[in-house]
């Protein structure tokens, strides 16, 4: 409600020309937002030709018809600005809006990356001070998406003295704004992914700064270790994520590193199960049938996906084990039975904690990961999970 206010008052802020435009633009990330970045694979040595081959891919491997539709170049794009001030792009990008126009040729929608600072993450040149002409410059080449990441703004954020947080806090957040105003000014929807890391608790003022999306931890990376300590401490935030405004544990590392695939399973479940962004990180030309599978499973990608866009709650834990459900928008319940453990095999009688979840004794069960219904299930029902694997199941009456 408080979100859709702020929206209608940022319409009466522009101007009659991209006014009608604006209003017609159908409400962004209804759903968390799906796509690829380049970031966990190819980190600072992406290029366009990258990109263009990442398009390809992502239809041939069917990740584009299961909903990945962002492609997203991260940091190390950016060149330098002109007299004017006028960005340009660095010799790995020749030509973003014949980038855009590729990309969209292939029904999918291009993303990029930015800093509020001087500065971003990887010491390219940042959006201070030139918020307008960055977004317009955006509009210009029909990005659909914009990573917004603090990085080089710290540094600005700390010549404010270190006791005056309440001060540092306000000015991040007047900067996500402003590139956010600048956004709308341009007239072309375009997400607005906020990444800091979750300072501040930015899930509590993130809708408010027009943030469809937020970090709410530091950088992932592709080990069991870092995904299950990210995906736990996500207990707690499912209230202030729904439709439009995600909390965001990062992007998916499924396919990266030496995971397994019990544990690419346990990640992506994790992740469908808190309606995170499910931004694919992986090097799309090795996708093995394996991790094809996980990443476009119809039925992991509706609980993800699904419209009521209710986050996942831990409704038990003892020990590595834990049990965490969603309420579905057709009245089904997701549950997932996670195990963090080191225990080769993983086997005793715990309950479902079918109440907990908002179903009963007696619903049925479809088991995600095997694909098989299992009938009528009760809080009895055995089964044994090895080291890092899950039980997903989507539960109706
Ligand atoms: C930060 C972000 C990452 C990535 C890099 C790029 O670390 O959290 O996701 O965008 O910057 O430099």
């Amino acid at each position: 409600m408080r979100s859709a206010l702020l929206y209608l008052v940022a319409l009466f802020a522009l101007t009659p020309s991209n006014l009608a435009q604006a209003q017609s633009a159908a409400p962004l990330a209804t759903t968390p937002p799906m796509g690829w970045n380049s970031w966990n694979w190819f980190a600072t040595t992406v290029t366009d030709k990258d990109i263009r081959q990442a398009a390809d891919l992502m239809i041939s491997s069917g990740m584009r018809d299961a909903g990945y539709v962002y492609l997203n170049i991260d940091d190390t794009w950016e060149g330098q600005r002109d007299a004017q001030g006028v960005l340009h792009t660095n010799d790995k990008f020749p030509d973003m809006k014949a980038l855009a126009d590729y990309v969209h040729g292939k029904g999918l929608k291009l993303g990029i990356y930015s800093s509020p600072g001087n500065k971003t993450c990887a010491g390219f040149e940042g959006s201070l001070g030139h918020e307008q002409q960055d977004a317009d410059l955006y509009a210009s080449w029909g990005i659909d998406y914009l990573k917004y990441d603090l990085c080089g703004f710290r540094s600005y954020m700390n010549q404010l003295a270190p006791s005056d947080k309440l001060k540092q806090n306000e000015l991040m957040r007047a900067a996500y704004e402003k590139m956010h105003k600048a956004i709308l000014k341009t007239g072309r929807p375009m997400v607005f992914s906020l990444c800091q890391y979750g300072f501040d608790s930015v899930w509590q003022w993130a809708p408010e700064v027009g943030g469809n999306s937020w970090r709410t931890t530091g950088d992932i990376n592709p080990t069991f270790d870092r995904i299950s300590l990210i995906g736990r401490e996500q207990a707690g935030l499912a209230k202030f994520s729904g439709p439009g405004h995600w909390n965001d544990p990062d992007m998916l590392e499924v396919g990266n590193g030496k995971l397994t695939q019990d544990e690419n399973r346990t990640h992506m479940g994790m992740w469908a199960m808190l309606a995170s962004p499910l931004l694919a990180g992986n090097n799309l030309s090795k996708l093995t049938p394996e991790v094809t599978s996980i990443l476009t499973n119809r039925d992991v990608i509706a609980i993800d996906q699904d419209a009521l866009g209710k986050q996942a709650d831990r409704i038990y834990a003892e020990g590595p084990v834990e049990i965490w459900s969603r309420p579905l928008s057709n009245g089904d319940v997701a549950l997932a039975v996670f195990n963090f453990g080191e225990d080769e095999t993983f086997l005793r009688g715990i309950s479902l904690h079918l109440d907990q979840a908002g179903a009963a004794h007696g619903w049925k069960a479809h088991d995600v990961w095997s694909g098989r219904n299992l009938g009528k299930i009760d809080n009895d029902y055995k089964f044994s999970l090895p080291r890092h694997a899950s039980l997903l199941l989507r539960l109706s009456r």
